[in-house]
């Protein structure tokens, strides 16, 4: 199937495809009660208690799912392409398709004695998405989680595994005077190195176990190292750029790092982690001896659709461990635009230079977050989380008696993934969709392309309505951003009249749009260039912008964005006029 036959991928804002999909529907319903009938054929029927009772019992849920129907009339109509709000769109026929055949089945990848079907189709999913990243499938592991935020928790859990062992490893070395080398620099030895010195010294695991602070808790390490290094226990920290989701500072709560460990890097005037800065706070965390748990870059950043230089901030790694022998995590969270890395065989990418390398870098990257419930229009809730080889995916061994111990490592499960029951939805969608949209140039990527270009057009259309309209760069994806300024106006002023936008937007059903506030704290470069643009005064401390996601499937009609865009025009028209 090509790109632009599409009438069997979308059911259409109007349910144009609807008898395309009532027909896939029928099917998939016939054959999964033909299976249940065929299981155990043999088996007693099973009847009702009584007719009556069974009539009733059919009338009520009759009558509950009308009342559900009509509530649901009132839901935000995501499926629609006047829907420009969050990073959510319409799904694809084969991923509902997908998603449904094994809702039925009711598949729980905790563990194969649960979903056998289920653990093997998530096994081929996850190549599926290995792939199109660009990592080998064969060492490369991951699992489905139920997000992105699971998923960047997911490298958080895995990252201070290995950070924990060094770290361990470097204080019973320090204890026994094998080593007078900082704790910093233990924290990133290198598994060779790790192994190398646990063989030298005769050390296994279980011995290591009285200096992890994982095991022992933080507090008791810090008393420890008081007591015998007479220094402080080495906090560590997590830099994440500036432009970061608000699932890393859930993920310092929730893995106790606190507030203070979160370091920001800061950002280039377009948004994007600045390498430079980066080094900065590594130079810095040196100095103070605070381990690194890991470094995050962001493919696709939540409010402006930016790609991070994942290629620089790789390179910056690879020099410090291959010439300060320091080993640092480095997370991608490319929850939006990891589906990027679809489009970039095709001759037609339209990505600019900087991101084509930036999405080329994947594989070199510890672990990586992706969401097939965002551009892979794969239904709720279908995170991704993967890593190049299985070093990065060890954690610790947690032990469930009731259930399968994992001997075979190449399959997730309830012992090696942060959640314990796992819908196995998510795979089978994504496997699905693959067979029709391949996650290359030829469909996914092709698609995704597409909706560049449209997202381009929409950049003109809005630009064009006033030069009071202010346009953030978003050369990178598909996320627009502008702002509302006349010359010389203060940005409280220009807030003001961003906001006015934004709230006349609001009162109509007729578009959504959301709105961000960029805050000088972490978008200082590229709120002092905007505002500089039209000679304003930064009498505030965050830029005010309107945000729109321009991914709907149904875009790539002319009709449709004609409509939209002149819908657009004219209701910032008519809110810059009151
Ligand atoms: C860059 C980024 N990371 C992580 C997430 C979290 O994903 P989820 O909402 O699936 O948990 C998002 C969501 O928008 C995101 O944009």
């Amino acid at each position: 199937m090509t790109v632009s036959d599409k009438s069997a991928l979308f059911i259409g804002p109007q349910g144009e495809q609807g008898e395309v999909f009532s027909a896939l529907w029928s099917h998939l319903l016939k054959v999964t009660m033909q299976r249940r009938a065929q299981r155990f054929e043999n088996d007693p029927e099973w009847q009702p208690i009584s007719v009556e009772t069974h009539n009733s019992g059919h009338e009520a849920v009759q009558s509950a799912l009308e009342q559900l129907l009509g509530l649901l009339r009132e839901e935000i109509p995501t499926f629609s392409p006047r829907y420009l709000g969050h990073m959510v769109s319409d799904v694809s026929i084969p991923a509902l398709l997908g998603h449904m055949a094994m809702l039925f089945e009711n598949a729980n990848l905790a563990s194969r004695e649960a979903a056998v079907v289920g653990s093997a189709l998530e096994t081929e999913a996850i190549n599926l998405l290995a792939n199109m990243v660009g990592l080998d499938p064969k060492p490369a592991r991951g699992h489905f989680t139920s997000g992105g935020t699971l998923a960047n928790f997911e490298a958080v859990w895995r990252a201070r595994y290995r950070l924990d062992h060094w770290l361990a490893l470097g204080v019973w070395l320090k204890l026994n005077q094998h080593s007078d080398a900082p704790l910093f620099e233990w924290a990133h030895c290198g598994w060779p190195v790790y192994r190398e010195q646990m063989k030298r010294h005769g050390l296994s695991e279980p011995d290591l176990v009285p200096y992890s602070s994982v095991v022992m808790g933080a507090l008791a390490m810090s008393r420890f190292a008081r007591e015998h290094f007479d220094e402080e226990w080495p906090e560590p920290v997590l830099l994440v750029p500036g432009n970061k989701h608000y699932s890393w500072p859930k993920a310092a709560n929730i893995f106790g790092l606190g507030r203070e460990a979160v370091w920001s890097c800061d950002l280039d005037d377009r948004g994007r982690l600045s390498p430079l800065s980066l080094k900065g706070q590594i130079d810095r965390a040196k100095v103070e001896g605070r381990p690194i748990m890991m470094v995050v870059s962001v493919a696709g950043t939540t409010e402006l659709g930016m790609i991070d230089p994942v290629d620089k901030v790789a390179d910056l790694l690879d020099d410090f461990r291959e010439n300060r022998g320091l080993h640092i995590w480095h997370h991608i969270d490319a929850a939006y635009g990891g589906y990027f890395c679809s489009a970039l065989d095709g001759e037609a990418c339209v990505l600019s230079e900087a991101s084509e390398s930036a999405l080329r870098a994947f594989p070199r990257a510890s672990s990586i977050t992706l969401d097939p419930h965002k551009l892979g229009f794969v239904p709720y809730a279908c995170g991704a989380f993967l890593v190049p080889d299985a070093n990065a995916y060890l954690v610790s061994n947690i032990h469930a008696p009731y259930l399968e111990e994992v001997v075979n490592a190449e399959f997730p499960s309830w012992s090696t993934t942060l959640e314990g029951s796992r819908a196995a939805t998510g795979p089978s969608a994504v496997w699905l969709s693959a067979k029709i949209m391949p996650l290359d140039s030829s469909g996914h990527g092709g698609f995704l392309n597409t909706s560049l270009q449209i997202t381009r057009a929409f950049y003109e259309a809005v630009s064009s309505v006033s030069p009071d309209i202010r346009m953030l760069d978003s050369s990178d994806t598909n996320v627009l951003c502008f702002a509302v300024a006349a010359e010389g106006d203060a940005l409280s002023e220009a807030n003001r009249k961003t906001d006015a936008v934004i709230a006349d937007f609001r009162k109509s059903p007729e578009l959504s749009a959301t709105r961000t506030g960029l805050t000088i704290e972490h978008y200082g470069e590229l709120v002092k260039s905007t505002v500089a643009r039209w000679g304003g005064l930064l009498d505030t401390d965050q830029l005010t912008v309107v945000r729109m996601v321009i991914m709907n499937p149904y875009l790539d009609n002319d009709a449709i964005v004609q409509k939209i865009q002149t819908q657009l025009e004219g209701s910032i028209r008519y809110a810059l006029e009151q």
